[in-house]
């Protein structure tokens, strides 16, 4: 379907993780939207969810072709955009770096660590634009995303990738206070926040990383295992994260300084 920029269609985004690949039934709609930063990810699918237009892009493509640290972050988020979303659930699949939240644990996280490493984190190459990103994710989305069984709050820390870390990369992690690590949480939350979009991570633990397992370290087979044995569950979540979400402009997620944008957004 070919798509007129500014043409809504969607107030929610849900962007998913590895081995969350679909969200809707086959009948529904598909986009693909070429942006100033490239095409996105996959195609983009629009449905109902609970009464309102979702808008749901697989985050490493409908195939899983596209790594962290060559993801079109810019485009993915410029695109959501385009469409008229405003609040995006962002599910992610996390190494835990504490015990107690084995795999299978759900968690929204409140705070961000970047350890990743060149890759681009702005859509303002000129000066003058400096978001406020002090607390990085949307209080109104984390608290409906906050559902019975959901852990509240914790650092997820973001490394660069594709490797897994090192066991003594992953003990400093922890010996942080640090309680997840991921590698597609940064630039996307940051990218969010510069096109004033409502965002929150729902991190779904995958494995113990390997500062805090004995055992011979983290698997991409595990992690893609454990995911797809709690995809289910975790997209029943993500449904109900959208019933509970606050419609309307988001004032807290507005946050440019009262700066002149350098370029208009879309
Ligand atoms: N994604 C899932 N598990 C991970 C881990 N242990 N480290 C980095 N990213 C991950």
């Amino acid at each position: 379907t070919a798509l007129t920029p500014g043409h809504h269609r969607a107030d929610i985004a849900v962007i998913g993780g590895s081995g969350f690949y679909s969200f809707f039934g086959d009948d529904a709609e598909s986009i693909r939207i070429d942006t100033p930063y490239g095409p996105t990810s996959g195609p983009i699918t629009v449905g109902d969810v609970a009464g309102r237009p979702v808008a749901f892009l697989p985050r490493h493509g409908v195939a899983h072709e596209h790594a962290p640290h060559t993801l079109p972050y810019r485009a993915n988020m410029w695109a959501l955009r385009t469409i008229g979303v405003q609040r995006v659930f962002a599910p992610c699949a996390v190494g835990s770096l504490v015990p107690e939240f084995g795999p299978g644990t759900v968690v929204v996280p409140d705070q961000l660590v970047d350890r990743t490493a060149g890759r681009v984190q702005t859509y303002f190459d000129k000066g003058g634009v400096h978001v406020e990103f002090a607390d990085p994710y949307c209080g109104d989305l984390r608290d409906a995303a906050l559902q019975d069984g959901v852990v509240d709050g914790g650092t997820m820390v973001v490394v660069e990738g594709p490797r897994f870390s090192t066991r003594a990369e992953s003990q400093w992690f922890a010996r942080q206070g640090w309680t997840l690590v991921n590698m597609t949480g940064h630039p996307e939350a940051v990218l969010a926040r510069e096109l004033e979009l409502c965002y929150t991570p729902i991190a779904l633990v995958t494995d113990l990383d390997a500062g805090i397992e004995a055992g011979q370290g983290v698997r991409a087979v595990d992690v893609f295992a454990e995911f797809q044995k709690n995809i289910e569950p975790l997209k029943a979540l993500v449904r109900g994260a959208i019933g509970s979400a606050l419609m309307g402009p988001c004032e807290s997620c507005r946050v440019h300084n009262g700066v002149e944008l350098p370029i208009e957004l879309p």
